[in-house]
């Protein structure tokens, strides 16, 4: 049985990367999982089912509240309840300042951070009904160091650990927990295309970056999405019920705070 077993789990940005490893973990710890995403999740929904869980998959922007309020109710009315929301899509930005368009930033703001507003919004009247809750959020070191060319991305990550610590305290006592994830470098498709424009910008090849930033990560590897999966798959547990409020690093040992 595993540790979310009758549990009833949403992950937003569930299609590839980070998202389908959570949502695939869930569904192996026994949850039934929505998977929630702009693109097509039928991948992500099958290796859930092939895990054995019962699955929604839907079209949603999470920038947009009347998308995720339909994708709710709709997950709400098959399921009767949702006890596991997982706030991980999100967007990637290397706008320099002076050239970062007003409609670029929002963009960026939207769906990083003001979504994880929208989604917590609509499903906190759920959980506290219910009495129960796990909200996770995902943030980014670049929520706790900066990286030039990054203003939208580390303003909008730093905004979710905010957001996290705020939500967690108010809605602490219904039951309810609510942490943000500071994952380090982890292999998804994000990743090879910052990496890609960083290695450019340099002058260097893509394995020549890799390795100069692995020589900056301790545990002496790049995270993979199973690594942040099994994470979320504990803060979703009953074994995390006292971890509240917090922005929880996991990147082998980059950054200390
Ligand atoms: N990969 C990393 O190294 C890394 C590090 C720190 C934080 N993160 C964060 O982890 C999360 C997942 O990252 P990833 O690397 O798996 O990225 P990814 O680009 O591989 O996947 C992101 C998913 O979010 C979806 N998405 C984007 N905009 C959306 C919208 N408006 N509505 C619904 N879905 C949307 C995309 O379609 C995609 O499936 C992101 O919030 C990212 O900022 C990633």
């Amino acid at each position: 049985m595993g540790r979310s077993a009758g549990r009833t789990a949403v992950i937003t940005g569930a299609a590839q990367g980070i998202g389908q490893a959570i949502a695939l973990r869930l569904a192996q710890e026994g949850a039934r999982v929505a998977v929630l995403d702009l693109a097509d999740t039928n991948v992500t929904a099958g290796l859930c089912r092939a895990a054995g869980a019962e699955v929604l998959a839907r079209t949603v922007d999470v920038a947009q509240r009347g998308s995720i309020a339909a994708a709710v109710d709709e997950i709400a009315g098959a399921w009767g309840r949702i006890d596991i929301w997982v706030n991980n899509a999100g967007i990637f930005d290397d706008t320099p300042l002076e050239e970062l368009s007003e409609a670029r930033w929002d963009r960026v703001i939207d769906v990083n951070y003001k979504s994880m507003f929208l989604c917590c919004q609509l499903v906190a009247p759920l959980m506290k009904a219910q009495g129960w809750g796990r909200i996770v959020n995902l943030a980014s070191m670049a929520a706790k160091v900066a990286f030039p060319n990054e203003v939208a991305y580390c303003s909008s990550k730093s905004a979710v650990v905010g957001l996290t610590r705020a939500l967690a305290v108010e809605l602490g006592p219904a039951g309810i927990t609510v942490n943000a994830i500071c994952p380090g470098p982890i292999d998804t498709e994000m990743l090879a295309y910052t990496y890609q424009r960083l290695a450019d910008q340099n002058g260097i090849t893509l394995d020549a970056w890799r390795a100069r930033i692995l020589e900056t990560i301790p545990a002496g590897r790049y995270g993979q999405p199973a690594d942040v999966a099994a994470l979320v798959a504990f803060l979703a547990s009953e074994d995390a019920s006292f971890i509240n409020a917090q922005a929880i690093n996991i990147d082998g040992g980059m950054v200390f705070y």
